[in-house]
């Protein structure tokens, strides 16, 4: 019966959403996939699941049973030609900072494209006999953490709001999997934004939380709409190793400015040709819409094209174009436009079950790990993303003669 279970139509259901969100604006945001076996899929249902993807940039399969090379096999078939893990691999990578994706992950051995994440001992797991693990922690990054007293009350925060990308050398990848093998047990815990804007947010332990890089653009008021259609931001080469002794905000945004980043002559050799610079909006291939992609942590530069001719230049930011190096002005602008879109309303946490498999849009949604487990939770993960083939796309000049 399990295989004419398979045999049904596919159905994309909405998510239920908790109380914190805004569910006008995020009733097209990620959907419960059911009827199609992502171990098994058809040509036919994999054309279903990539549209409905790109569509809704999240979408979950829950009580499914999936081997690593199965989930490998799932995020190759969105890029077929994409080989390595999205940071490339980590026996070749100078990359050992605090902050680098390396520093908590680990290989697994029989398909080292999949990382094996979460917190706590592991032990006799896919051909690795033990491991320790440990959830990112605001602690190890964030410029004033919570106190003891505050985490042991339940407050949390935004780990760091990105997308999955090396930023230097390889291409961003296009979609990530992540698959919970085991969730850890506890209360809910509240993020605390500690910006100067008293929000909050409640959040199951150990969660994952998403924003939609199409509404974090289209909320945006018109002038900073037009600067982020005209604008291209450049990455720093190493960039985890550049930002690494710098510390972050609190909300998991970008860094606090004080000079503390790597000097570039004093990181491991680099290439410029190898440096990235990308756009700040990223256009879905599916639906020509337009996300706001920007991994405010490791931004040096950012390029803003002049207005078109003919454009309204009453309270237009930088009408006749920018270049701008200054960390702490061009971080004050992306945190103009990117604080919006992490507003508590139109954050969705994700209320991980065990074998819940989640496929999200790396190029159209933001994430952050979140919260503070102790060595009580065990969370136990399998992560994989690819490095991708080609670049994300800008917008055409239909958007920027929209937008601009
Ligand atoms: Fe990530």
């Amino acid at each position: 019966m399990g295989i004419l279970s398979y045999a049904t139509k596919p159905n994309f259901v909405p998510i239920t959403l908790p109380p914190s969100v805004d569910a006008a604006m995020l009733q097209d945001f990620g959907r419960i996939v059911e009827g199609i076996n992502p171990a098994t899929f058809s040509e036919g249902e994999f054309m279903a699941l990539s549209k409905a993807l790109h569509e809704h940039g999240f979408l979950v399969f829950r009580d499914v049973t999936l081997s690593p090379g199965e989930i490998h096999r799932l995020v190759k078939a969105f890029d077929p030609e994409a080989e390595s893990y999205g940071h490339g691999s980590k026996r070749n990578s100078r990359d050992r900072s605090r902050k680098s994706p390396f520093a908590q992950i680990q290989n697994v051995p029989s398909v080292p494209q999949v990382q094996l994440i979460g917190h706590g001992t592991v032990r006799n797991h896919e051909g690795i006999d033990e491991a320790t693990l440990s959830h990112p922690s605001h602690r190890t990054f964030h410029q004033t953490p919570l106190s003891m007293d505050d985490e042991e009350a339940g407050y949390t925060r935004f780990y760091h709001w990105h997308m999955d990308a090396a930023l230097y050398s390889f291409k961003p990848p296009k979609v990530t999997a992540l698959y919970a093998v085991q969730v850890p047990n506890g209360p809910s815990q509240t993020v605390r934004y500690d910006d100067g804007t008293g929000d909050e947010l409640p959040v199951p332990l150990g969660t994952t939380a998403f924003t939609s890089g199409r509404i974090s653009f289209e909320i945006l008021p018109r002038h900073l709409q037009s600067v982020a259609v005209r604008s291209r931001v450049k990455y720093a080469p190493h960039p985890f190793l550049w930002m690494n002794p710098a510390g972050a905000m609190s909300n998991g945004l970008g860094l606090e400015t004080e000079g503390r980043e790597t000097p570039l002559d004093q990181l491991p050799p680099w290439d410029e040709s190898k440096r990235q610079t990308l756009p700040m909006l990223w256009k879905n291939p599916v639906t020509g819409g337009l996300h706001l992609q920007v991994a405010a942590t490791a931004v040096t530069d950012i390029f803003i094209d002049p207005l078109p001719i003919n454009a309204e230049r009453e309270d237009a930011l930088y009408p006749d174009g920018a270049h701008l190096t200054d960390l702490k002005e061009l971080r004050e602008l992306l945190y103009q436009l990117q604080r919006p879109g992490i507003s508590p309303s139109l954050v969705y946490p994700h209320d991980w079950k065990e074998k819940d498999l989640v496929l999200f849009h790396n190029r159209g949604v933001n994430h952050s790990v979140v919260g503070s487990l102790n060595d009580d939770h065990i969370r136990v993960f399998h992560q994989c993303n690819l490095a991708a083939t080609d670049l994300p796309l800008g917008p055409d000049e239909e958007d920027t003669r929209r937008w601009a």
